[in-house]
């Protein structure tokens, strides 16, 4: 039986990870309506994997026998005035869900949860990609700046990212 506050927690996580999952297909939409293909398949596939961290979070209640409550999803941006600047969001935003992660690890060791903090191990892992990936689009697009044929080259290589089922949907963790 899943301790209360911790199901609380991980109730507001999934629908953390569903607003994370509509802000990125709102950047998918977006940079597919202004050419950028490449980086349109890039938050689609983010968009795929936060719906994941979603799914991995309502397994894991079920399986612990907690109660697994949908609540709204709020608005998102739908503008963004650059590439950099998506990707400037987009690692802001890691950062406030690698602090949510982070809290419920803290309410699982305050309760004492062991079962769940080692669930937390796999997101973790997965929030430091998340930011070190963002971070990397960031610097790469301060040094391409305004140059065209940079930004038609980035597009490219983001067009490149294939979508993969996480480790723990895979049945490997
Ligand atoms: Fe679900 Fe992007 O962290």
């Amino acid at each position: 039986m899943l301790n209360k506050e911790v199901e609380k927690a991980i109730n507001a996580q999934i629908n953390a990870e569903f607003w994370s999952a509509y802000l990125y297909l709102s950047m998918s939409m977006h940079f597919a309506n202004k050419g950028y293909s490449g980086i349109a398949n890039w938050f689609m596939i983010q968009f795929k994997e936060e719906q994941d961290h979603a799914t991995i979070f309502m397994n894991y209640m079920n399986s612990r026998d907690g109660k697994v409550v949908l609540q709204p999803i709020e608005g998102v941006d739908t503008e963004w005035e650059s590439p950099l600047a998506a990707f400037k969001a987009t690692y802001e935003h890691e950062q406030k869900v690698t602090a949510l992660i982070n809290g419920i690890y803290a309410v699982a060791t305050a309760e004492q949860d062991y079962a769940t903090q080692n669930m937390l191990q796999w997101f973790i892992k997965e929030q430091v990609e998340e930011e070190d990936t963002a971070r990397g689009y960031i610097d790469a697009l301060e040094k391409i700046g305004d140059n065209g044929y940079g930004l038609y080259m980035f597009d490219k290589e983001l067009a490149s990212r294939a979508y993969t089922t996480p480790a723990p949907l895979a049945g490997k963790e």
